[in-house]
């Protein structure tokens, strides 16, 4: 226990892994963080995935300001509920949810609650719903990347931002399932709507594409053909149902077309996100399919797509984010679907770190060391 919590505590004290400038690497750091406010809850972190969108930020490919505390994908424990918080108590195991939807804009009545005009506001600009600031440290306020922060031994979120899930679950199998598992399940299942039956490819086998090979394998796909530039992820991604692979430092789309009869796959899902792997996936996808675009670019890049062929061969382009569904009901069905031992999420990870060691975390990220790094507390 790092940590002494009373409600009348003006602050607590953390360790949180800190981005001071971008370019630069993190700085776990003693900091304070506020108890929670009306409609937040405070959560002890036990377990962390950590993403490529944590990479992204501090590599500089979106600008943001700092400080900030990184991290978006883990699990832990409710310790304390503000007031008017209903939903979950202190002791509750949770699941972190970085796009807590307001519940009542447009698109959330729609029923497209990873588009709510809140989660746009608020989220996307590192702000908690309340616009309070509850991290300080070297005598500033620092902000939640993604309203979340979870590089931190305790974080304060809104209660929409914390999943409750069943006690007996492993921390390592809930780390990775508020992003990598939502967004890459989500994507076929929501998104793609894949019918069973379906030929599909992912490029790009890390955290969302292993995820989309058992997304995928979920919707009873007769054929998953990952790509990879790497030859680990690729390795990985056959014990999660790829049933073919593709290095991709080859021609890959002529690879495709040869498991494929010579028509191309149903579905392509781009998990990479760059001009060059969009114009493979339009490549490698047969006349009538579709694109899938999860990667995220930087955020000033363009793809540019063969127009001519894209009508009269009537593909069709989707950008999905964070797995285009529900994630309050979403997550819990993940959690259902580990239970009944249809998806892997202990296999997710491959890596463990504590805090103090997040850079090495992402340099193995960066290198492209297969499926998940997750820090342990
Ligand atoms: N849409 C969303 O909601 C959402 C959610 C999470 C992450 N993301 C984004 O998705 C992307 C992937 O995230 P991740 O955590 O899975 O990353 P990751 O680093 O775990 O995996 C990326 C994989 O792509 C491979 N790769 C890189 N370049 C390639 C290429 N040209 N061809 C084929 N494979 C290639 C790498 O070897 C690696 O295995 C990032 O841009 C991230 O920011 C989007
Ligand atoms: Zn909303
Ligand atoms: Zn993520």
């Amino acid at each position: 226990m790092v940590w002494q919590y009373k409600r009348q505590d003006a602050a607590m004290h953390i360790h949180a892994a800190i981005l001071w400038a971008q370019g630069q690497p993190l700085s776990v750091e003693a900091a304070e963080l506020d108890g929670p406010g009306a409609g937040e809850v405070l959560v002890e972190l036990k377990a962390a995935g950590v993403c490529h969108s944590d990479l992204h930020p501090v590599r500089g490919d979106w600008p943001v300001r700092t400080p900030l505390v990184l991290g978006h994908e883990g699990a832990g424990i409710v310790r304390d509920v503000g007031p008017s918080v209903s939903t979950l108590k202190a002791g509750d195991h949770v699941v972190l949810c970085w796009a807590p939807a307001c519940g009542v804009c447009a698109p959330c009545l729609e029923g497209r609650a990873v588009l709510c005009d809140r989660v746009e506001k608020v989220t996307f600009r590192n702000k908690l719903p309340s616009g309070a600031s509850r991290i300080h440290a070297r005598g500033q306020d620092v902000a939640p990347f993604l309203g979340t922060a979870c590089f931190s031994d305790l974080v304060v979120v809104p209660d929409a931002g914390a999943i409750k899930v069943a006690a007996d679950i492993p921390f390592d199998a809930l780390a990775t399932i508020g992003c990598a598992v939502i967004t890459g399940v989500g994507a076929v299942t929501n998104a793609g709507q894949v019918p069973r039956g379906s030929k599909v490819a992912v490029i790009g086998a890390g955290g969302v594409g292993l995820n989309v090979v058992q997304g995928a394998t979920i919707a009873g796909c007769e054929r998953i053909i990952a790509v990879d530039v790497r030859p680990k992820p690729l390795e990985i991604a056959t014990h999660f149902g790829a049933t073919d692979t593709i290095d991709a430092s080859g021609d890959v789309a002529p690879a495709v077309r040869a498991l494929t009869a010579g028509r191309g796959v149903d579905f392509v899902f781009d998990t990479v996100g760059s001009a060059a792997t969009l114009a493979l996936a339009f490549a490698c996808t047969r006349k009538g399919g579709a694109v899938v675009l999860t990667g995220l670019s930087r955020m000033d890049a363009q793809g540019a797509i063969a127009m001519f062929p894209f009508v009269m061969q009537e593909k069709r382009l989707l950008g999905s984010v964070y797995g285009s569904g529900q994630p309050a009901r979403d997550i819990p069905r993940l959690v259902s679907l580990y239970q009944e031992g249809r998806l892997k999420l202990g296999e997710l990870v491959s890596r463990t770190y504590t805090l103090d060691n997040v850079n090495a975390a992402l340099t193995a990220l960066a290198a492209s060391d297969g499926a998940r790094g997750v820090i342990r507390w």
